[in-house]
């Protein structure tokens, strides 16, 4: 059994246990992150940890362990569970209360802390070369997508509805308009060659991938529009593509079925993609 931490020590994945009352099982009362490892190193771990603080501030949840310790709680599963390539995943909800109630405990009872690792292979995926298939889904989520909670079901029964239609993931679509895709961060490169991603809002989780994105553009000189974007504008789009922690740059070549630019992965994508792998050396 893998090792991982439940709020005050280590123990075997096998006999964590955490309370039918934990407001994180009862309300999905808590908040989360997940951080890339590569060649057993985590990518951009900090600027997780500052997402994970703003988070718990817009939710008024204690994060009462320091960011050293929670840097060594990753490194340390990393290290035991021979983390080569995957991730590490940390949740932190309200704790357990040992009742149902819609109002916050008070500040008496302590935040629940999981981090587990998952080995999985993320540099070498096939989808890189065939590029996604995705579909537009309505966005049913609440609005505070901004906050990167552990309310995951609309993003699971949008990545369920792909799923039936043959696709490999979904775009969500507000009034129009592209937000995000349901575990992912979205791009597309107009027909001028621009590189557009909707600005930072509610509406949308502010991607520690997009954000590294964005800066490599920056250090390039590439131009960059923040503006949302419409399913028909990215169906005429030359590239589009999504980024995550667990995805990086991933192409996207069909959008509902309809080929985007010649049904391939694009340069930009492609480029994007190796200039953030190299920033981890
Ligand atoms: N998801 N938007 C949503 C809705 C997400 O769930 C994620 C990440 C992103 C990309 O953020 P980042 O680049 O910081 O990973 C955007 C993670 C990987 C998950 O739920 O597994």
């Amino acid at each position: 059994s893998p090792w991982v931490w439940l709020n005050e020590d280590y123990c075997p994945a096998d006999q964590a246990r955490v309370s039918v009352f934990d407001r994180g099982f009862l309300f999905a009362d808590g908040v989360y992150e997940v951080t890339a490892v590569v060649n057993g190193k985590l990518l951009d771990f900090h600027a997780h940890m500052q997402r994970l603080q703003r988070s718990c501030q817009a939710l008024e949840l204690a994060l009462p362990w320091a960011v050293e310790t929670l840097q060594q709680i990753h490194e340390t599963l990393v290290a035991r569970n021979k983390v080569q390539e995957g991730s590490v995943y940390l949740q932190l909800t309200r704790g357990n209360p040992g009742k149902r109630d819609f109002h916050y405990p008070d500040a008496s009872v302590p935040p629940t802390l999981v981090v587990f690792t998952q080995s999985h292979n993320i540099l070498q995926d096939a989808r890189v070369e065939s590029g996604l298939s995705v579909v537009t889904c309505p966005d049913i989520r609440w609005q505070r997508c901004d906050v990167k909670t552990v309310s995951l079901l609309a993003a699971s029964m949008a990545k369920m509805a792909a799923q039936a239609q043959g696709a490999d993931d979904a775009v969500f679509v507000k009034d129009g308009l592209i937000t995000e895709a349901s575990s992912a961060n979205c791009f597309m490169v107009t027909p001028g060659g621009k590189l557009v991603t909707r600005a930072l809002s509610p509406a949308i989780l502010p991607g520690i991938t997009r954000a590294a994105i964005l800066d490599i553009c920056q250090q390039h000189q590439l131009e960059i529009e923040t503006r949302a974007f419409s399913p028909q504008e990215a169906c005429g789009a030359r590239e589009v593509f999504i980024t995550s922690a667990t995805t990086f740059v991933m192409p996207v070549t069909r959008l509902d079925g309809n080929p985007i630019g010649d049904g391939r992965p694009g340069p930009v994508a492609i480029s994007l993609r190796n200039a953030y792998l190299a920033r981890f050396g």
